[in-house]
């Protein structure tokens, strides 16, 4: 079953639980998301407050993701740059799918809606986005388009012990599809 995207949506308290629940899935279904297991959903609080402040002051853009019963299945951030000379980029962040969704085309569905959602923003010509290394998520990435223009080593500290690479990809507008790739069912 598709997800239906919206950009933008009115933002009520369903729509607060709903991600902080997603956030919280994710993160405790191994998601690189910001946070270890177990998800707090505490922890996770002030950093969608942190995007909800954004988007009130028009520096952030919502995408959400939700299935056939209305619930929120995927979101994804687009952060326009305030620096003066960083304008013609944006950043992506909070990239996720539910893991009841994973595995079925939708992390590439909210990929596609995000370069379309990013296309209609003025003077925008790529996405960049960081990805924690031994994920998987930076190959999930390249299958959306994105190339790898940077690596930090170790800079991700998940526990004591396990130091992973942040992995910088970046998606230009102009010249790639947006168009999901078809998969067979
Ligand atoms: C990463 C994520 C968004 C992908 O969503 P999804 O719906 O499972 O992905 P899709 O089904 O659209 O997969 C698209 C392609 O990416 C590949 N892919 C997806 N997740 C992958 C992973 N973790 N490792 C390697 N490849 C992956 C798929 O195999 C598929 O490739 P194929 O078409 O060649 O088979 C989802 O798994 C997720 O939310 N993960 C947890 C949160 C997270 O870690 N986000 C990344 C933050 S940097």
């Amino acid at each position: 079953m598709a997800l239906t995207f919206t950009l933008d949506p009115a933002f009520d308290r369903a729509l607060h639980d709903g991600i902080i629940e997603l956030w919280a899935d994710v993160t405790d279904a191994g998601g690189a998301v910001g946070f270890v297991p177990p998800a707090d959903a505490e922890e996770i609080r002030p950093e969608l407050l942190k995007h909800l402040v954004s988007i009130v002051e028009g520096r952030t853009r919502l995408l959400v993701g939700r299935d056939e019963d209305g619930s929120v299945a995927a979101t994804a951030f687009l952060a326009l740059n305030s620096h003066r000379l960083m304008t013609h980029w944006i950043w992506l962040y909070t990239v996720m799918v539910h893991p009841r969704h994973q595995g079925r085309g939708h992390g590439r569905e909210l990929m596609a809606a995000a370069a379309d959602a990013a296309r209609g923003l003025a003077g925008v010509e790529a996405i960049r986005l960081t990805c924690r290394g031994g994920t998987g998520a930076d190959r999930f990435y390249a299958s959306c388009g994105y190339k790898e223009v940077g690596r930090v080593p170790g800079a991700i500290r998940v526990t004591d012990g396990d130091d992973r690479d942040d992995i910088i990809m970046l998606f230009p507008l102009h010249g790639q599809s947006s168009a999901p790739v078809p998969r067979p069912c």
